[in-house]
């Protein structure tokens, strides 16, 4: 297979990614290297914060936390007012589940490929609510079967629909747009995560007709760690749906006994949030649209597809993607040695690679037979030249 070229944009990327010079990072999926203006939003924040105080700073730069999100919001085609920033894409998730009232019986309809987290909140709520989790099937080539899922809609009238985008520990991308579809045409709520998606797919939350979509910053978007969003449709604020706990900043305290609920989005955000990584995010989210998202999935995607067949190539090594729309996440079994052991080796040669383990994936890693595995996720920044060498580690490491 060709290698991916570098064309001139990848060097001026490259050098908005102080980064790139000291280390091979093909830990995108993990966590990314943020490009310069990022760092600087969040640092000069942090200055004015120094200089004027904290909640001075952050009515100066009330404008400019505004611009933040409209930002965000134009990366997945919403508006301002359908955004809340939250933590992380678990709290913004842990949110949109707090809307629902579940009642023993209820039933929440997911992918075999939803996050951990998800999965451990899903079972949670069956411990305390007495909620039932069914699981879609899965396709023959892998990913939830849209069909499956219309039928199961018919057949158990779930609560709420809830399903992973691209899971943590593969390539995998599942068919958010199809299930959408189902939902819409059963007016069953749906909730997407989005936050191995972001950056690395274009979103665009009214095709694939979703009522919440959580997200985070660090990953594919390439902004600060610490800061995440959830999207919320004009459909459910109209409805006056809100997190089961909602604080001063999601909703006015007009009489001992009474509260409003703030009109937009913001009535799932706590009041304390960083400003900094407020406008971290928000800087991210102007640099990713500045590069173009079809830019950076083709080019993630191409360099994946390259590593793939690079590392299908080393002897023990098992390629553990399936799926007929890949991403820019990479996953293998290196045969006999444990995953987090040789990321260790490679960390210490300079390439950061990351090695999900059984828990983080029990039903995808048990089908696969694997213990554990070595994740390389790429973005647009990376070069063929990074992957060739991280390759070429790997068959070094592995044959000792
Ligand atoms: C698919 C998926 N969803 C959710 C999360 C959790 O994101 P956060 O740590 O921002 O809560 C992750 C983290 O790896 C993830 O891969």
């Amino acid at each position: 297979m060709k290698a991916p070229a570098d064309s001139p944009a990848v060097a001026r990327w490259r050098a908005d990614t102080p980064g790139c010079e000291r280390r091979i990072h093909l830990n995108n999926a993990g966590a990314s290297l943020v490009p310069r203006p990022v760092r600087e939003a969040v640092d000069a924040h942090l200055d004015l914060e120094d200089k004027l105080g904290g909640y001075e700073a952050m009515e100066h730069c009330a404008g400019a936390l505004r611009e933040a999100a409209e930002d965000v919001s134009r990366l997945l085609g919403a508006a301002r007012r359908n955004i809340a920033f939250t933590q992380n894409s678990t709290a913004a998730f842990a949110q949109a589940l707090g809307v629902f009232d579940f009642a023993p019986g209820d039933v929440i309809l997911t992918s075999r490929a939803d996050y951990a987290s998800n999965q451990i909140m899903y079972l949670s709520l069956a411990r305390r609510r007495g909620v039932r989790v069914v699981r879609a099937p899965d396709l023959a080539q892998g990913g939830v079967d849209p069909d499956a899922v219309r039928g199961l809609i018919r057949q158990q009238q779930p609560k709420l629909v809830a399903v992973t985008w691209v899971p943590t520990n593969s390539g995998l991308v599942q068919d958010v747009a199809a299930v959408g579809e189902a939902c819409r045409s059963a007016a069953v709520p749906y909730l997407v995560d989005a936050c191995q998606a972001v950056g690395q797919i274009p979103i665009d939350v009214g095709a694939i007709g979703c009522d919440y979509l959580a997200a985070t910053s660090r990953k594919f978007l390439r902004g600060p760690r610490g800061v995440g969003f959830l999207y919320a449709s004009d459909r459910v604020l109209a409805a006056g749906a809100h997190p089961l706990l909602v604080d001063m900043h999601g909703a006015d305290w007009l009489d001992p006994d009474r509260f409003e609920l703030t009109p937009d989005a913001r009535r799932f955000e706590l009041w304390e949030i960083s400003s900094a990584l407020v406008l971290g995010v928000g800087a991210a989210a102007r640099y990713a649209l500045g590069v173009g998202i079809e830019t950076a999935r083709d080019r993630a995607r191409a360099l994946a597809a390259y590593a793939r067949v690079r590392l299908a190539e080393l002897a023990g090594v098992r390629v553990l993607d399936r799926g007929a729309d890949l991403c820019a996440i990479v996953t293998i079994e290196p045969a006999g040695r444990p995953a987090a052991e040789i990321k260790l080796i490679l960390r210490a040669r300079g390439i950061n690679t990351s090695s999900p383990v059984r828990e983080d994936a029990v039903i995808d890693m048990d089908e696969k037979h694997a213990a554990s595995a070595l994740r390389i996720s790429p973005h647009y920044y990376n070069t063929a030249a990074e992957i060739d060498a991280a390759v070429g580690t790997l068959r070094e490491v592995l044959r000792r």
